[in-house]
């Protein structure tokens, strides 16, 4: 099984898109699948319920939620057979928290817009990764995604300069387009979409999925070791 957490403190940076898309991507094509949704706005809970029954289950966990008289593993328990878990988490997470979502996670994708304050929000999530939640670079468990990014701006350039510096790989930038929106509506991943349509955005995907699917099970116990 493997966990993939989308994380960073920033409001809106797209934590929920990704974690949809990703959810739907891995559902799609015949993973079985878990989204996790920490976010008290339930944002991801609210996409899974208007997934159309037709399309591929996605199995939705509302880990925000404290249910009483369950214990908390109990609550975040996946279906057995689960081979992918998709973790979505909330905006303004404090760093001596980012332990729990990425301790188990074979992988921590970053989602970062292309502005001068999301930039630093980002260089400080990063820090707090490596620092706090003890993440070792070597590991290799964590990747930045450039998301709604116009190319040949002024800020996005500063943007790739920037993540260049952090020596934390980059693995996609996806543009900013109306595929994401409207595929969220309709409770879909943009690889469910028709692809006259969405070409050019799953295209821009393909990098970050292989770079996930590169993050086996050897890293996961890979991590066992660095601990
Ligand atoms: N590449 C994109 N193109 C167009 N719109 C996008 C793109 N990525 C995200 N959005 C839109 O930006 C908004 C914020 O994205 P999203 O909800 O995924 O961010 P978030 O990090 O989960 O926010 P929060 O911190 O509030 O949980 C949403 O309306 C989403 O549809
Ligand atoms: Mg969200």
């Amino acid at each position: 099984m493997r966990r993939i957490t989308i994380l960073n403190p920033k409001g809106g940076s797209g934590k929920t898109t990704l974690a949809t898309n990703l959810a739907a991507y891995y559902a799609s094509r015949g993973f079985t699948t878990a989204l996790m949704d920490f976010d008290p706005q339930a944002s991801s809970s609210r996409w899974l319920k208007v997934r159309p029954a037709t399309l591929a289950p996605i199995h939705g966990i509302a880990a925000y939620q404290n249910l009483p008289g369950v214990t908390r593993s109990y609550q975040l328990r996946v279906p057995p057979g689960t081979t992918r878990v998709v973790i979505d988490t909330p905006a303004a997470i404090e760093p001596h928290r980012f332990d729990e979502f990425t301790r188990e996670a074979q992988a921590i994708v970053v989602p970062v817009l292309p502005s001068q304050i999301d930039i630093h929000a980002c260089a400080k999530c990063i820090e707090h990764l490596l620092t706090s939640a003890k993440i070792k670079r070597r590991e290799d468990r964590i990747a930045v995604v450039a998301n709604r990014v116009r190319p040949n701006t002024l800020v996005f350039r500063s943007l790739m300069r920037f993540l260049e510096t952090l020596d934390i790989p980059i693995m996609a930038t996806f543009r900013e387009s109306q595929n994401y929106i409207r595929s969220f509506e309709l409770g879909l991943g943009l690889h469910e979409m028709r692809a006259e349509r969405s070409l050019p955005d799953v295209e821009q995907w393909a990098p970050l999925v292989a770079w996930l699917e590169s993050r086996g099970q050897a890293i996961g116990s890979g991590i066992e070791a660095a601990r």
